[in-house]
C-alpha cells in the first residue's frame, strides 16, 4: 500500500480494514495513552457472552462495553451443544479462570440460523447436524409453536424458547453445577436482541438455586 495517498477506491476491502484499524488505534491511543499497556497485561470480564455469528449483532457495540468487559463466544444461533469442545473450552476458563459472575446467552430476531432450522431444505453435512440441534428444541416446544399460525410470530418464539433451551444446557454442565455449588456464581441470561429496534429483550434466567432436571445432575462436585 502506498502510504496514505492510497485513496478508498484503490484499496481493497482487507487494507481499508487495516488501515481502519491503524486510523482507531491512533484516536484511542492519543485520548488515552496507557489504554494498550494496561489492557495488554489483564483482562476482568464479568460476562460470558455466547451470541450468534450474525455481523448485526456486536456484543459490545449493543451493550455499549469496552475491550476487556466481555468473554465472547459466538457461532451460528448461539447454540450450547454439550459436545462441543470449543464452546466448552470457552466456558471453562470463563468460569473457572475469569470467574466471571454473569454467562448471558443472547439469540436475535430475525436469526437466519432457526430459520433455516425450521425449513426442510437440505443444507447438507455439517450444516445439517448444526441445525439439527435447533430442531430438536422446535419438536420439545411443538405444541405451542404449530398453535402459532404466524410463520414470523412462530420463529420468533421459536427463537425465545431457543435460548431458554440453551440456557438450561449451561446449568446441565459439570462446569456451572461445580461452580454453583462452590461459588453460587454464575448468573445465567437468556436474552433475544432485536434486529429491528436494537432493543434486548430478557426472557429467561437461572442462578444457583435453581432446579435442574435430576437426570443432568452430578454427586460430589
Ligand atoms: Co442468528
Amino acid at each position: 500500500m502506498n502510504e496514505n495517498s492510497q485513496i478508498d477506491h484503490h484499496m481493497t476491502p482487507i487494507e481499508k480494514l487495516l488501515l481502519e484499524n491503524k486510523a482507531w488505534a491512533s484516536e484511542v491511543k492519543a485520548d488515552d495513552p496507557g489504554y494498550f499497556e494496561r489492557l495488554s497485561h489483564l483482562q476482568t470480564p464479568q460476562f460470558l457472552w455466547i451470541g450468534c455469528s450474525d455481523s448485526r449483532v456486536p456484543a459490545d457495540k449493543i451493550t455499549g462495553t469496552q475491550p476487556g468487559e466481555i468473554f465472547v463466544h459466538r457461532n451460528i444461533a448461539n447454540m450450547v451443544v454439550h459436545t462441543d469442545v470449543n464452546l466448552l473450552s470457552v466456558l471453562d476458563y470463563a468460569v473457572n479462570h475469569l470467574k466471571v459472575q454473569h454467562v448471558i446467552v443472547c439469540g436475535h430476531y430475525g436469526c437466519g440460523g432457526v430459520k433455516a432450522a425450521m425449513t426442510k431444505t437440505d443444507y447438507q453435512h455439517v450444516l445439517n447436524m448444526w441445525l439439527r440441534n435447533i430442531k430438536d428444541v422446535y419438536r420439545i416446544n411443538a405444541a405451542e409453536l404449530d398453535a402459532i399460525e404466524d410463520e414470523e410470530r412462530r420463529t420468533d418464539r421459536l427463537t425465545e424458547l431457543n435460548v431458554k433451551e440453551q440456557v438450561n444446557h449451561l446449568a446441565e454442565t459439570s462446569i456451572i453445577q461445580r461452580a454453583w455449588k462452590k461459588e453460587q456464581r454464575p448468573q445465567l441470561h437468556g436474552w433475544v436482541y432485536g434486529l429491528k429496534d436494537g432493543i434486548i429483550k430478557p426472557v429467561f434466567e437461572m442462578n444457583a438455586k435453581s432446579h435442574i432436571d435430576p437426570i443432568y445432575q452430578y454427586d460430589g462436585l
